[in-house]
């Protein structure tokens, strides 16, 4: 009987071990910024502590560079460094002491884009060795010092041009053809770029392992990982976070709505603009597979419909600029979590979205209102739920990836204002892992 007892407590164990197999990474990025954001959609570090019990890394967003200097600097002294933000954060590991917590430089959140979609600094620290030093140095120093495990390379390279939706979908999109499609070159030194990109990651691997820190890389939406990253960087990094979602968006297509993080391929679409194929970007060209993390957006992108958008919500659609932002956000195309799903489950008839379901788990949902003599306001919302975000994670299992990102905590369902479950994406995400 005895024996019967401990083999079943045995099972258990072990059955719960293998859930959270060290193999399975769920890595979570916190944006600091959401500190500012409107009544509940403020987020405060005591809510990471519920997160962090599902997360195996922790990445806090984002620190800079120095325009003068080209060193890495905080981009919120007033928070991260008077407030001790940095510091509250790191002390987390005392709580949690299976959870690496990383800094972030970059991430898109650093200065702005010019209009050839640059931010120079991040070119121009990578075009000598002494920039190079001084940054690598000035890295090594503010780790140590706020007590972070690593850093994540959110590498502010060019984004690629829009590209104008065309062929046979609809017929007003003929009009368009003559229009740039794809990229022209922006970058006449990305080749050097990214040569200069792997010197980089190599000295700051060389640096970091004789004090045990890690390095990551997080792949931003819109670069062209086939003109700057070359795949052997792999060797240095201790993961590739592969952010394969904003394909589409309302700044950078303010005139048609599409699908912006689907999983495969979406019929007559450009061949890179899904997960997939940005995953196979690394693993076809030899990154251990485990290290590949596959990212996972929380939230919405919203475009507003009108009268020449139909009426069956079937993207691509030609749209109007972005819609509205949510109480808490307040960002023009961007909805959180619970911003969705308030709207999805609002009862007033007239305010009523009907909601596209994607048994396949290919494309991703969306849920869309058209504008009538009810609704002067039409909208299309793409977002991610637990389904979704199930199948993506799914994906991350069967194909053998090292797991998952979520990008980001502040933005999920983090105080269960939706149905009491706080941060439903991330946790139906991990479920499936
Ligand atoms: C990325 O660059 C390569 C090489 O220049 C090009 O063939 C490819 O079409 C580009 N991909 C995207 C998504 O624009």
């Amino acid at each position: 009987m005895e024996s019967l007892k401990f083999l079943a407590v045995a099972i258990f164990v072990l059955s719960n071990y293998d859930f959270v197999s060290a193999d399975n990474k769920v890595v979570c990025y916190y944006d600091s910024s959401s500190n500012t954001r409107p009544s509940q959609g403020k987020f405060d570090i005591q809510f990471l502590d519920h997160a962090l019990q599902f997360c195996s890394h922790l990445i806090y967003g984002y620190a800079g560079i120095d325009e003068k200097t080209l060193k890495l600097k905080s981009l919120n002294e007033a928070l991260d460094l008077t407030n001790h933000n940095f510091k509250k954060v790191t002390e987390l590991k005392k709580r949690f002491p299976g959870v690496k917590i990383l800094l972030s430089v970059g991430g898109g959140k650093d200065g702005q884009y010019d209009e050839d979609r640059k931010v120079e600094k991040y070119l121009k620290l990578l075009e000598s060795s002494d920039n190079r030093f001084a940054f690598i140095n000035s890295v090594d120093s503010f780790l140590k010092i706020y007590g972070f495990d690593g850093l994540d390379l959110g590498w502010q390279f060019p984004e690629t041009k829009p590209k104008v939706i065309r062929g046979k979908i609809s017929g007003w999109f003929n009009s368009l053809k003559k229009k740039v499609v794809g990229e022209d070159d922006v970058d006449e030194k990305a080749s050097e770029h990214k040569e200069e990109f792997t010197a980089l990651v190599r000295d700051l691997k060389n640096k970091f392992k004789h004090e045990g820190l890690s390095l990551t890389l997080s792949v931003l939406p819109n670069v062209n990982s086939t003109i700057y990253y070359d795949p052997t960087i792999s060797q240095y990094l201790d993961l590739i976070i592969v952010k394969a979602f904003n394909f589409y968006t309302p700044e950078r297509n303010p005139k048609e709505a599409d699908f912006p993080a689907p999983l495969f391929p979406v019929f007559d679409r450009k061949v890179e603009e899904n997960a997939d194929y940005q995953v196979r970007y690394w693993t076809e060209h030899g990154t251990p597979k485990n290290k590949v993390i596959l990212g996972i957006p929380t939230f919405a992108r919203t475009w507003k419909m009108t009268e020449d958008s139909g009426l069956t919500g079937v993207p691509p659609l030609k749209i109007e600029g972005p819609g509205t932002g949510g109480p808490y956000t307040q960002t023009p195309g961007l909805l959180s979590h619970p911003e969705v799903c308030n709207k999805l489950t609002n009862i007033e008839i007239k305010h009523k979205l009907v909601k596209t379901g994607d048994p396949t788990g290919r494309h991703g949902v969306y849920a869309y209102r058209t504008v009538d003599n009810n609704n002067p306001e039409g909208i299309w919302i793409a977002f991610e739920d637990g389904d979704s975000a199930g199948s993506k994670a799914s994906y991350a299992r069967e194909r053998g990836l090292g797991g998952i990102a979520i990008d980001d905590l502040t933005l999920d369902d983090f105080r269960g204002l939706c149905t009491g479950n706080k941060y439903p994406i991330l946790r139906a995400a991990r479920l499936k892992l």
